[in-house]
């Protein structure tokens, strides 16, 4: 059997049997390649959210399956994805190693090569020593714009120009799960950058199975999280949801309150039943939400190689958070166990990559405890096929 029929063997199997993937699929550059073409340049792809771009001038600037982003709040108020590629003679403009950040806030975006300047709509603005260029008209010179679309807050990116339309796609996500957060009104309040030594696909498994708290998260999550008791809402073509109920007497002390007791209020659309648990989701391929009664942690993954990654991590809270008294205390101290669990991951993740070269390497059996990672095989699956039934 060859990387593509085991994967599709893998996605086929029932639940009950579910087992890993083979290590190919983890670091195989045929397979890395495949997942470029196919999905992140043909799926909506999660790059920052509204809160991180909230002046004229602001921009985060990303690189998609090889293709250099910059998504910008423009002076006309638009949110735009824009390429960072040159209309003079392509060079990116703001090059990796230049020592560009990833976010701040341009009036201008200067090509270093030979500075035409372009305006954060993406408008040529300047272009020096240009005047003998006959029938040259700078106002019809503009950064290509890649299509987005804003979803509960979040710019994606389509860079295929006809993936279906993201709202409709996500409309069960919304309305079920993720909706009563309202984070469409939430702010960014943290993000960290981490360049990782592993397969994009290995922290997406990561992230969306509860059955390592009891060993990775031992003394963080499993304590008041515990690995026994969270379950997985049935397959959907487009995302995975899982709930993780509060530890037994944190749920029983919370329902006899009437309140839960948070670092930062609740967010507003949510009701006692909500506080009795944590919930993550991943909207595939790749966008990852890990959501409390009064934070959610939002994580973006983007491929940059077989075997590494770039990841972003943030905290969002509700704006009324930021007036409660001690909020600057508060907000470092739940940054820094945000940033504790999360170490806790980046070992597993980069140590579980290591083993993706060994010999002693074969798929292992699954628990019920990570039933996503079967679905994230069922998600693959079918991305192959649809993108066979293109080809045919
Ligand atoms: S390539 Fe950008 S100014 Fe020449
Ligand atoms: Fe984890």
């Amino acid at each position: 059997m060859n990387l593509i029929e085991s994967i599709e063997a893998a996605a086929a199997l029932p639940r009950e049997r579910s087992e890993s993937l083979p290590a190919g699929a983890y670091c195989d550059p045929s397979f890395a390649e495949f997942e470029r073409t196919e999905i992140f340049r043909k799926e909506w792809i999660s790059l920052c959210h509204i809160s991180q771009l909230r002046t004229p001038g602001d921009f985060i600037r990303v690189d998609v399956a090889g293709e250099p982003l910059i998504v910008t709040h423009g002076k006309d108020g638009q949110i735009r994805v824009l390429s960072r590629t040159c209309r003079h003679r392509g060079m990116d403009v703001m090059p990796t190693g230049f020592g560009h950040p990833d976010e701040g806030n341009r009036r201008v975006i200067l090509c270093p090569y030979h500075l035409w300047s372009y305006d954060l709509t993406g408008k040529l603005v300047g272009a020096p020593e240009m005047q003998q260029a006959e029938g040259f008209d700078r106002s019809e010179v503009c950064l290509h714009a890649f299509r987005s679309e804003i979803w509960e807050g979040f710019v994606f990116v389509d860079l295929s120009g006809d993936a279906p339309p993201l709202a409709g796609k996500l409309e069960d996500l919304r309305s079920g799960f993720l909706g009563k957060w309202d984070l469409a009104s939430a702010e960014v309040v943290w993000s960290a950058h981490w360049n990782c030594e592993f397969n994009w696909k290995v922290l997406v498994e990561n992230f969306m199975e509860c059955y390592h708290h009891l060993g990775a998260h031992r003394k963080t999550l499993e304590p008041f999280l515990p690995a026994k008791g969270c379950w997985t809402e049935p397959c959907h073509p487009h995302f995975s949801a899982m709930h993780l109920p509060l530890k037994e007497a944190m749920r029983d002390e919370i329902r006899s309150a009437g309140q839960a007791e948070t670092a930062f209020p609740v967010f507003p659309g949510l009701g006692i039943e909500d506080c009795l648990e944590w919930s993550i989701y991943l909207a595939y391929p790749n966008c990852l939400f890990f959501n409390a009664p009064d934070r959610a942690y939002w994580y973006r993954i983007l491929p940059t190689g077989p075997e590494t990654s770039s990841l972003v991590t943030t905290m969002l809270i509700c704006p009324e958070a930021k007036e409660i008294p001690g909020y600057d205390a508060i907000l470092q101290k739940e940054i820094q166990a945000g940033i504790d669990f999360h170490m806790e991951d980046m070992e597993m993740c980069t140590a579980t990559q290591r083993g993706m070269k060994s010999a002693g390497y074969a798929p292992g059996r699954l628990s019920h405890l990570e039933e996503t990672i079967w679905q994230l095989q069922k998600y693959l699956a079918a991305m192959i096929q649809c993108s066979a039934a293109a080809k045919s």
